[in-house]
């Protein structure tokens, strides 16, 4: 089956690209390097031989989703009917929630703007399967239990807004009848660590906001320490407790969506992947330091503005529907993800 994926150079999606190679894939990718780097094509092909994986060739295509006329080139281009594009992994996309603040216009362009056309290009070629990567921020809610896929949707953040936006579209394109949609919304939570060969990773153009991109930089002793913001949260230990999952348990997660939605007729489903496991600041530090054997000195300081302070899956519907298991731990994440920061400490620049 051939599957394209939007935006599969960034930091998921080369993930994705290299498990659903392994899982004898043929894939395509459209992305507009906006926050990714060619290189990745280089080291995911590395990968490929270092593992002798007997794979069928990726095919890249530079560009932009919001370039209609291209996204038709290549829909047409692979429109014979044995050969066309199965089905659409769709993770392109803007994800800064501190950029989306100052820019809205951007966020909302691109992000759902983007996904209007991929739509209906994929409804003018017959393609109806996609698998949307979503975001746990949508929930807006964070105050102690598991999250479940019925809690509210009430994002607090213009990236979010943007996210429960795009779901809220593709349940109108499901249910308007056109076509027999097989659609799933993937709500990820906190993903992170970077392939085991540490050859793919993490490698954010601006500025970066999230925790494991900070720690590595103070590791790294680019950064004198963690700013911990908040040790008052009612949690364990008092500081944030989030739901880190890792990277190849995340791409395993779309496989098995994809060979769910191969089964099915028509289909809309959102699906929370997590390991639905919380991880405090502190306890998360600890096990950097200690599988790393690096300093991670750090300071409290006063809470996020929209922060919360435990945001945990219930991921009990991806175990039981997709027969899906998150399979690696909060130390395999700071391994892989260290492994990966020795050999890219600047990212691929
Ligand atoms: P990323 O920035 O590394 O990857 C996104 C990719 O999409 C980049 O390669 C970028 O160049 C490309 N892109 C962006 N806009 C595009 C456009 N209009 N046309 C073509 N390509 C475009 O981000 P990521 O961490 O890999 O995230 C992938 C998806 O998962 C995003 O949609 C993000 O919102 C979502 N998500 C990420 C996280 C996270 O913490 N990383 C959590 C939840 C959801
Ligand atoms: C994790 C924990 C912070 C930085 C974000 C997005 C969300 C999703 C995933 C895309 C929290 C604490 C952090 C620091 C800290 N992305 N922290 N010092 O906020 O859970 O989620 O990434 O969809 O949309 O909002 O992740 O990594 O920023 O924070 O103490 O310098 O680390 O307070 O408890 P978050 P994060």
């Amino acid at each position: 089956m051939k599957v394209l994926v939007t935006g599969g150079l960034g930091f998921i999606g080369s993930h994705i690209c290299l498990e659903l190679l392994s899982n004898n894939f043929e894939v395509l990718v459209v992305d507009s390097l906006i926050n990714s780097n060619s290189l990745v094509i280089d080291n995911i092909n590395k990968i490929v031989s270092q593992n002798k994986l007997n794979v069928r060739k990726m095919r890249i295509y530079e560009a932009d989703l919001r370039d209609e006329c291209k996204l038709i080139d290549i829909f047409r281009e692979h429109s014979i009917k044995e050969s066309s594009i199965g089905a659409v992994i769709h993770c392109a996309g803007l994800k800064s929630v501190n950029d989306s603040v100052g820019s809205p216009i951007d966020y909302w362009a691109n992000n759902v703007g983007g996904t209007i056309k991929l739509i209906k290009v994929m409804e003018e070629f017959g393609c109806n399967t996609i698998i949307f990567s979503s975001s746990a921020t949508i929930y807006g809610v964070g105050d102690g239990g598991l999250i479940n896929e019925n809690a509210t949707i009430n994002p607090i953040n213009p990236y979010g807004q943007t996210k429960a936006a795009v779901e809220r579209f593709l349940k109108d394109v499901f249910y308007s009848g056109n076509q027999k949609w097989k659609i799933v919304n993937l709500r990820y939570f906190n993903p992170t660590g970077a392939h085991k060969s540490g050859l793919i990773g993490e490698s954010p153009k601006g500025l970066a906001n999230n925790i494991f991109p900070i720690i590595s930089k103070v590791a790294l002793k680019k950064k004198d320490k963690l700013k911990i913001f908040g040790n008052n949260w009612d949690t364990k230990d008092g500081t944030g407790v989030r739901d880190y999952i890792h990277v190849m348990d995340l791409a395993e997660g779309h496989i098995l969506a994809l060979k769910y939605l191969n089964n099915v007729k028509e289909e809309f489903l959102n699906i929370n992947l997590g390991n639905g496991i919380g991880t405090s600041v502190l306890e998360l530090i600890k096990t950097y330091q200690e599988s790393n054997n690096v300093e991670i000195p750090f300071e409290f300081v006063g809470r996020r503005k929209g922060d919360f302070g435990h945001v945990v899956a219930d991921n009990s519907k991806a175990i039981s529907l997709l027969k899906w298991k998150p399979k690696r731990s909060i130390k395999d994440m700071c391994k892989d993800s260290w492994r990966w920061n020795l050999l890219y400490p600047n990212g691929y620049v």
